[in-house]
């Protein structure tokens, strides 16, 4: 069956297509999620045959108010208080430890739950609406870039899922940072986002970024979140990061290891690459998180065979860009 295409006046549509077990994708600020009743095993159970996901790695469950967090958490520090004040709605998702209505195959086997209240409106609404916490990875096959656009949804989905919610473009691009606690006043970054941990800081003692953002997990290794061992979010060019002092360096080596599929994903304020295609994705942080995995999309289209990427920053906003170029790349970067 096509899957349809619901627009914001159907959100009434969308929520009973959820309450009757039915999956349907919806937009967030980050990226467009895959819905289904968080409580309802054999819901679940489908959202992971849909995308194609190990079973052990979690799904993040969306609530439409702060006070339904404890109805899915059975415990809430006051830290986690303190930052769903700050930082929600919005793109921060925090692992607490789970209430039994959340069932094993939800959580991926764990204890614990990632639980986030999304800023936006479609989003809040139908979750309202559909009277339940609703779990939500992002709406693509596993291993492919986030969808940002409902377009991108049925790119991957169409025919496996019962509806998109078409809610235009995402608007932050990357998903959401998530985050565990340590300890009472420890934050452990385990996916970095659009907020960074400079922001998180002021929120805690200490903020601790883990290792697996920078580099590869080993296949075996236990990783403190299991989506940190999968290969993510790549198209199927080859992405090459160049890490070049200067504009000129960068242009000079893709010259010389260019061949007629090759293309170049530059900042926006860059020159051209005489002879080689090229796409933009912005300069600061924020632009660069908007379009990246929307070019990532144009350039399969395009037919591009490998790209060389303009490495963006590792600091501060930028770092949940470079964390999805890194793992898009199988973090080989290429250093000048
Ligand atoms: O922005 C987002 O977070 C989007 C939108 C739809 O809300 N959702 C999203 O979900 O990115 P997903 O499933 O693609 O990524 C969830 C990540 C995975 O890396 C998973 O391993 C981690 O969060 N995660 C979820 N629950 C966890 C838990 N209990 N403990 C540790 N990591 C967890
Ligand atoms: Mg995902």
């Amino acid at each position: 069956m096509r899957t349809k295409r619901l627009s914001m006046a159907d959100i009434p549509e969308a929520a009973a297509l959820l309450r009757k077990g039915e999956l349907v994708a919806f937009p967030t600020e980050t990226v467009y999620g895959l819905g289904a009743d968080a409580c309802n095993a054999d819901a679940v159970r489908a959202v992971f045959a849909a995308k194609g996901r190990p079973a052990d790695n979690p799904l993040i469950v969306h609530i439409a108010e702060t006070a339904q967090i404890g109805s899915v958490a059975r415990e809430v520090p006051p830290i986690a208080l303190r930052l769903a004040e700050a930082f929600w709605p919005g793109p921060l998702t925090m692992v607490l430890p789970k209430r039994d209505c959340i069932p094993e195959v939800t959580s991926g086997g764990l204890d614990t739950v990632g639980i986030r209240l999304p800023a936006h409106p479609a989003a809040r609404t139908l979750i309202r609406e559909a009277g339940c916490p609703v779990a939500a990875p992002s709406a693509n096959r596993s291993g492919r870039p986030s969808p940002t656009t409902a377009r991108h949804v049925l790119d991957d989905m169409d025919g496996r899922i019962a509806a998109v919610l078409d809610g235009g473009q995402c608007e932050v691009g990357v998903e959401s940072t998530v985050i565990c606690f340590d300890d009472p006043e420890t934050i452990h970054v385990l996916r970095p986002g659009l907020i960074c941990a400079e922001e998180l800081l002021p929120y805690a003692g200490a903020v601790y970024v883990d290792p697996a953002v920078f580099e590869q997990a080993a296949p075996d290794a236990k990783v403190a979140s299991p989506g940190m061992k999968y290969k993510h979010y790549a198209p199927r060019a080859r992405i090459l990061p160049v890490e070049a002092d200067s504009f000129d360096g960068y242009a000079a080596y893709v010259r010389a290891h260019a061949d007629a599929h090759t293309w170049c994903l530059l900042f926006d304020t860059d020159p051209e690459v005489p002879g080689i295609p090229c796409m933009r994705y912005g300069d600061d942080g924020a632009r660069q998180a908007h379009d990246l995995f929307c070019r990532f999309r144009e350039l399969d289209a395009a037919g591009a065979v490998t790209v060389y990427v303009r490495c963006p920053s590792s600091q501060g906003r930028s770092l949940g860009v470079y964390n999805r170029l890194m793992r898009a790349a199988g973090f080989e970067v290429i250093h000048l």
